[in-house]
């Protein structure tokens, strides 16, 4: 793995010579020499991929401190596609900045195979919602292969071969010449996904990533997301405010309370898929999410708390569905949400 730092983000339209443009693209990109690992912690074995400790974040404005995220934590295991799940401004981009290394925690800490984190890397790659996350300059085929070139992860003839693969498997092998705005919404952010997935990184991190599309091309990009998974099970963090395009995509669930973001609880739902959509299984479940989201009480619960549909949730109870993750050791469940 190089040594390189990427950050793929938003670009502004180039306002100088390409040249001059890719050096500050690269400076944008975070691609100084030397980045992206931080000071080693001991690694427990057996421990996971990324684990999340106690993390709370907070932006410092001159009048006042807004805290983001409070004391938030969790494990991320290689080949989960872990969701986090949350209110609008209930933190999860600011967590998943946090992750990829932008943001640092005001307490607890982020490592990544017992690294802490403390700025962006190529092993953690972010896609966002946005459709202007490609550099319009460059065609789909030099968008993809740009990271490589630019961490020099590998030459030029391997960088391409390796874009060629993931532009393929994006089903965007005819449209490699062509330059995003001469893409649908869709297409640009199939673009966004092989060019982060080229990367290889240890952990590829979604924001949203279909938010802004209709709801056809949504549920076709799930689809596809799931059968790229399928085919090279990439470590996925993903961000989203919907429960149903919680439940397709992931595997784990995290849900945070409203503003500022608590870890309220995990939820395993490998066994849904775009399959499951409108059983009655699914639909329960999604209920039951919804009212650990917005704390709602349910039916026979005690008022001001969601114990009970935490007990719903709960490994091994009679009729209930099995969702709480088992991985955790017992008593570290965070109900902590009556009010
Ligand atoms: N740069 C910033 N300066 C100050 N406060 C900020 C900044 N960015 C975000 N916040 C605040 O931090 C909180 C979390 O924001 P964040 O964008 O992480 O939420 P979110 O869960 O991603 O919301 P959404 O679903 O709308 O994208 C919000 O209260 C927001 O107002
Ligand atoms: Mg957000």
């Amino acid at each position: 793995m190089s040594e390189h730092t990427i950050r793929l983000g938003p670009f502004s339209p180039p306002l100088q010579s390409e040249r001059t443009a890719l050096e500050a693209e690269a400076q944008a990109l975070g691609l100084a020499a030397g980045g992206g690992r931080a000071a080693a912690v001991s690694t427990q074995p057996g421990a996971a991929l990324l684990q999340v400790q106690g993390v709370s974040i907070d932006y410092r404005t001159r009048e006042r401190v807004v805290r983001a995220t409070h004391r938030v934590g969790f494990d991320v295991h290689a080949g989960d596609r872990f969701v986090l799940l949350g209110a609008s401004g209930c933190g999860k981009s600011t967590l998943l900045k946090s992750i990829a290394g932008f943001i640092a925690p005001s307490e607890g800490q982020i490592l990544l195979n017992g690294h802490a984190v403390t700025r962006p890397g190529p092993d953690r790659v972010v896609v966002f919602q946005e459709f202007d996350q490609l550099p319009p300059w460059k065609t789909v085929r030099d968008n993809v292969m740009f990271p490589l070139l630019a961490s020099r992860s590998v030459g030029r003839k391997e960088a391409a071969e390796r874009a060629a693969l993931y532009i393929d498997k994006v089903g965007l092998t005819k449209f490699a010449d062509v330059h995003p705005h001469q893409l649908s919404g869709g297409m640009k952010q199939r673009v966004a996904i092989a060019r982060a997935l080229v990367m290889q990184p240890q952990v590829l991190l979604m924001d949203e990533p279909f938010a802004a599309l209709d709801a056809l091309t949504r549920r076709r990009m799930q689809e596809e997301l799931l059968s790229l998974w399928d085919e090279f099970r990439f470590t996925l963090i993903f961000v989203t405010h919907s429960i149903e395009e919680a439940l397709v995509v992931g595997n784990r669930i995290a849900i945070l309370s409203p503003h500022p973001g608590r870890l309220r609880a995990e939820v395993n739902s490998h066994q849904f898929g775009l399959h499951s959509l409108g059983g009655t299984e699914f639909q329960a479940t999604a209920q039951r999410i919804h009212r650990l989201l917005f704390d709602e009480p349910a039916a026979g619960a005690v008022p001001g708390s969601v114990q009970a549909d935490a007990e719903a949730l709960a490994p091994g109870r009679q009729g209930g569905v099995p969702l709480v993750n088992p991985q955790r050791p017992a008593g570290s469940l965070p109900f902590q949400i009556s009010v």
